[in-house]
C-alpha cells in the first residue's frame, strides 16, 4: 500500500488528491498528465444539462418541420453527449487511477437516462454537480430540497455505480441534507461547489463576474463543515472542495476528516505538475509526524475525535469581547 493512499467511494486512490471538474479535466492530454503528476483520481468537466439546452434552442429551425427540429435536437443532443462518452472511453482505455464524470442538472427529470450511459462507457463513479439555486420566495428549503432527493432517487434507479453529490454550501441544514443522500445510497459528498458570484464595477456601474479562482482563506467555511459531517455515524464519503492551494491544506481537510480532497484554482495557477509538489509536502509533514499512511491521522480532528467539539460549534466572537477572558 502506498503511503499516501484512500479509499474514496469505494475505490482505491493511489493519493487523495483529486483533480476537480474544469477545464483542467476535458482533454485526454490534460487526464494523463494529472495522472503522471500524481493525481489519485479525475473529475471530468461537467457536461451541463443547460448548455445541452442552450444549443439546442440555437438551432435554426426555419424549414418549420417538426420533424426535421426533433431530428436536429436530438442529433445535438446526442452529439455532445458522445463526445463526452468518448472522453470517458478514451480515459479509460490510457488511465489507471479512477476517472469520474460529472453531470450538471437544471431539473430533477432533466436527463437521468445520459447516466446510464455514461456508466456503460466504463466509469468508476458519477459526480452530480447540483445546484437549484432558490429564487423563489414562497417555495420552502423542504420543498427546495425536495428536488436533490428526485434526481437522486431518479439516479439511483437507473445506475449502479457509486454517485457522489456535489453541493453548494447554502443549505438551512447541511448535515440533515447529506443524510437525506446517505439513506438515498449517495456514497460520497463533495464540500463544497465554488460558484459563479456576481460582483459590481463601481467605475462602470455595472455588474461584473468575481473572481472564478478560490483563495486559501476560504477553506475554513468548508473545514468546520467537514469536521461535523466526518463525524456523524453513517458511511458516506466526502470529497473537500475550495480553497487548497497547498498540500497543507490538503492535510488539514483530512484531519477534518475528508476522504479525499480536490483540487482547481492551484492547478489553473501553477499547472498540473503542481500535484506532484503537494504530494511531496503531504508526504514530508507525514515523515515528520511519523505517520506511516492516511487512515493514521484522517479524522483526528474532527467533531468525535477532537477532545473540545465545541471549537466547531463556536460561532460567534463573544468571548473575545467578553471582560472574564
Ligand atoms: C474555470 C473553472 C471551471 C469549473 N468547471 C466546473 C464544472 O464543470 N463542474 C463542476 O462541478 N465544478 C466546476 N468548477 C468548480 C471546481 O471544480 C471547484 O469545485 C472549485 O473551483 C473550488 O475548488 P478550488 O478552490 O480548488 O478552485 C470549475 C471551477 C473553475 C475555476
Amino acid at each position: 500500500m502506498e503511503k499516501l493512499s484512500v479509499k474514496y467511494l469505494g475505490i482505491e486512490l493511489k493519493s487523495p488528491l483529486i483533480v476537480s471538474s474544469s477545464r483542467l479535466t476535458s482533454t485526454i492530454g490534460h487526464l494523463k498528465e494529472a495522472e503522471d503528476n500524481g493525481a489519485g483520481a479525475v473529475v471530468l468537466k461537467s457536461l451541463f444539462e443547460e448548455q445541452i439546452s442552450h444549443y439546442i434552442s440555437a438551432i435554426p429551425t426555419k424549414y418549420g418541420y417538426p420533424e426535421a427540429d426533433d431530428y436536429l435536437e436530438n442529433y445535438m443532443r446526442l452529439n455532445t453527449v458522445d463526445e463526452y462518452l468518448n472522453l470517458i472511453r478514451q480515459a479509460k482505455e490510457s488511465l489507471s487511477i479512477p476517472v469520474i464524470p460529472s453531470i450538471n442538472c437544471y431539473s430533477s427529470g432533466g436527463w437521468t437516462g445520459f447516466a446510464k450511459n455514461i456508466a456503460d462507457a466504463g466509469a468508476d463513479a458519477l459526480e452530480i454537480n447540483v445546484f437549484f439555486l432558490p429564487v423563489d420566495r414562497k417555495k420552502s428549503a423542504t420543498e427546495s430540497e425536495k428536488i436533490y432527493f428526485d434526481l437522486i432517487e431518479k439516479l439511483k434507479k437507473t445506475i449502479r455505480i457509486p454517485i457522489a453529490v456535489k453541493i453548494g454550501f447554502r443549505f438551512s441544514n447541511t448535515l440533515n441534507l447529506i443524510d437525506q443522500f446517505y439513506v438515498r445510497g449517495v456514497a460520497g459528498v463533495v464540500m463544497f461547489n465554488r460558484f459563479y458570484e456576481p460582483d459590481i464595477d463601481l467605475n462602470k456601474i455595472d455588474i461584473i463576474p468575481a473572481s472564478i479562482f478560490s483563495t486559501e482563506s476560504e477553506m475554513r467555511y468548508v473545514l468546520r463543515w467537514i469536521g461535523m459531517a466526518s463525524a456523524q455515524d453513517i458511511k458516506i464519503d466526502i470529497s473537500a472542495s475550495t480553497g487548497v492551494h497547498s498540500g497543507d491544506d490538503a492535510l488539514k481537510y483530512l484531519l477534518a476528516g475528508a476522504n479525499s480532497v480536490q483540487v482547481c484554482s492551484v492547478l489553473y495557477k501553477n499547472g498540473l505538475g503542481y500535484l506532484k509538489t503537494m504530494n511531496r509536502q503531504m508526504e514530508e509533514w507525514m515523515d515528520k509526524k511519523g505517520f506511516k499512511s492516511v487512515s493514521e491521522f484522517r479524522g483526528k480532528l474532527n467533531y468525535r475525535n477532537y477532545g473540545k467539539p465545541v471549537v466547531y460549534e463556536r460561532t460567534q466572537f463573544m468571548k473575545y469581547f467578553s471582560s472574564e477572558d
